[in-house]
């Protein structure tokens, strides 16, 4: 089978802060630093989201990308763009907002959808920073 893998990238910008309130500020400054400051820090985030599947014969397209980009727009732009993940965002309820815990919230909200489209979500890759990303593969082994 030619499984063939398609992302598409998409940008949003959200605050937040990494603190457990079960801690002291000295324990959380220790463990989170700058990202514990109480009063939020913004993060210009990129989200890369991949879909595998073989060529359909008729179109060529695994899916198609602009339904792709309105599943991610729907699901977690519109939910993250210019929000703060603490506060305003009801999918990351109860979840300190690190890259990690992230990834798999979005995995959660978006396979669903991608798959009612005809798609196959592998991956889900998000950056933080230009040098800190992670990347998901719904808890199963990459390749
Ligand atoms: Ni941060």
């Amino acid at each position: 089978m030619e499984t063939v893998y398609i992302t598409r990238r998409e940008r949003f910008n959200s605050a937040h802060k990494l603190f457990r309130e079960d801690w002291s500020i000295k324990k959380n400054n220790e463990v989170f630093g700058k990202c514990s400051n109480q009063n939020w820090h913004g993060h210009n985030y990129i989200l890369f989201v991949t879909v595998k599947g073989v060529p359909n014969p008729e179109t060529g397209f695994i899916i198609n990308l602009k339904t792709l980009s309105k599943i991610i727009n729907k699901e977690i732009i519109e939910e993250l763009d210019h929000r703060n993940m603490n506060l305003d965002v009801p999918f990351l309820k109860g979840v300190i907002p690190s890259t990690e815990n992230v990834v798999i919230k979005i995995w959660n909200r978006i396979v669903g959808p991608i798959s009612d489209a005809g798609g196959d979500l592998a991956k889900i890759k998000l950056f933080e920073t230009e040098n800190n990303f992670v990347e998901y593969f719904g808890g199963r082994e990459p390749f």
